[in-house]
């Protein structure tokens, strides 16, 4: 074990001299062009990040300094890890610490279809939603907000639909 450890480090030390992406190496960028080729549409910018936390959190710097606003929309119950700026997202007790960490962030109701507010046999229950995160937009913030941020598909609570209820239009 140990040796097939360490002929496998020793391959990839002679194939990368530095693990930070600050120094240009072809690997690399060969990498992401495999990505990209295997992405719908004209998906062509890959940024590698080293875990969720990582990802989402680089995902409200873009957000804010792309649109220029600072409030952030997420739903409540949701998990986005726990690094300083998700820990904001995350929406379970569980996993925050008495910290300042959620300045900037609102939190809508989740379209939960077992934990949810509205049945989902009620024929209203999207405009009911909608009006949730229009009415936070319009009294909790500024009026616009740098992103709308939620797990899409499988969730770490499991896996559902609610999704289909945050299709935004422009
Ligand atoms: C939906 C979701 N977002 C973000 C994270 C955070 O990812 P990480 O633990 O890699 O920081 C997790 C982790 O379980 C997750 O389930």
């Amino acid at each position: 074990m140990s040796s097939l450890c360490c002929q496998s480090s020793t391959r990839t030390i002679r194939k990368l001299q530095h693990s930070s992406t600050l120094y240009l190496h072809p690997t690399i960028a060969e990498y992401a062009k495999m990505l990209v080729d295997k992405m719908p549409g004209n998906l062509s910018k890959v940024y590698f990040v080293n875990s969720g936390s990582e990802a989402n959190d680089l995902a409200m710097l873009m957000a804010r300094v792309y649109t220029q606003n600072f409030d952030i929309i997420t739903l409540r119950n949701g998990y986005h890890g726990m690094a300083g700026q998700t820990m904001g997202l995350t929406s379970q007790n569980t996993w925050k610490y008495p910290i300042p960490h959620n300045f900037g962030i609102h939190h809508a109701i989740n379209a939960d279809p077992e934990r949810g507010y509205w049945s989902h046999d009620d024929d209203n229950i999207t405009d009911k939603y909608a009006n949730d995160v229009k009415n936070l937009i319009e009294q909790a913030t500024c009026g616009n907000i740098a992103a709308f941020i939620t797990e899409v598909g499988f969730k770490s609570l499991g896996v559902d639909q609610s999704n289909k209820f945050y299709v935004f239009q422009r």
